[in-house]
């Protein structure tokens, strides 16, 4: 949509430009042309952001949608899940922790508990940073707004080229309602359709947990075999509910 949205705007502009020649002025080919160029623009980066050719993107939905949703298992293989207690558990012995926001988060409206999180575990002297992926959430810089308006500071939060390194030494990766941007199929998998997006690594920490409410896929609509893995966990329940469960356990332990 937000592709679809930029590349109206941009025809605008055009529209606009071809107008002044018609008019013979100058003023609306200058201005039609910087709207319509500016629009072009936004609408490439985004769609390569996600990987995704441009008519892919206005022709279609993102890829098959899956048949799995709500089963306790992605294709074929059983996912762990652990309980609020056993996360808190995780966090407060952790040193390094990488935060991984997604739509979920902001569906969730969760970016206010996930503040109060980090304020409990900053006491505990844990190393926190938020990984943002270029595409995460549903418009360029969703997460970004999210976190701003949650007053969560601007030097921990990373764009994914920065991050994507720090995830061997993280003792935790904590994804909140993100699924799509931490699927490994994107880069194993040549039949799917997020084949070639760059993705966040938290494969790579020694361990994941996963907010979410279910098995059901994110918008490429496809199993994430990152759920199967031996070092990732899934914490089901609304994201806003599961980390206020979680800080008060946290609060509550008297750590
Ligand atoms: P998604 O892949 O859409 O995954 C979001 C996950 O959040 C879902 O798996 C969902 O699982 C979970 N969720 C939803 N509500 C929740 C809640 N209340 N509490 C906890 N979890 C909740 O999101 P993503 O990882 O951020 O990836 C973004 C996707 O959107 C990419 O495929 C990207 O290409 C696409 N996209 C992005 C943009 C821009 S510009 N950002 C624009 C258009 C499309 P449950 O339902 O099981 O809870």
């Amino acid at each position: 949509m937000p592709v679809v949205v930029s590349m109206l705007n941009s025809y605008s502009g055009w529209a606009a430009s071809a107008t002044g020649f018609t008019l013979n002025n100058q003023l609306l080919i200058a201005t039609g042309a910087l709207v319509g160029s500016s629009g072009a623009i936004l609408s490439y980066i985004m769609c390569r952001a996600m990987n995704r050719s441009f008519f892919s993107v206005i022709l279609g939905g993102f890829g098959a949608s899956s048949e799995s949703g709500g089963a306790a298992a992605a294709n074929g293989k059983s996912v762990k899940s652990s309980s609020v207690e056993d996360v808190a558990f995780m966090l407060e012995n952790s040193s390094k922790i990488i935060i991984v926001p997604g739509y979920g988060m902001a569906v969730a409206q969760a970016q206010h508990a996930v503040k109060e999180l980090l304020e409990i575990l900053v006491t505990k002297n844990i190393d926190i940073k938020f990984a943002i992926h270029p595409v995460a959430g549903r418009m360029p810089g969703h997460m970004n707004v999210l976190l701003a308006e949650a007053d969560i500071p601007y030097d921990i939060v990373f764009e994914m080229d920065e991050i994507n390194g720090q995830f061997p030494q993280c003792d935790v990766a904590f994804v909140i309602g993100a699924n799509d941007i931490v699927n490994p199929d994107a880069k194993t998998k040549k039949d799917s359709p997020l084949f070639g997006m760059p993705i966040l690594d938290c494969t790579k920490a020694k361990q994941i947990f996963v907010s979410k409410r279910s098995m059901k896929p994110g918008y490429a609509g496809v199993d994430n075999s990152l759920f199967t893995y031996d070092n990732c966990s899934l914490v089901f329940g609304d994201a806003k509910e599961t980390i206020e469960k979680i800080t008060a356990e946290l609060r509550g332990g008297g750590h």
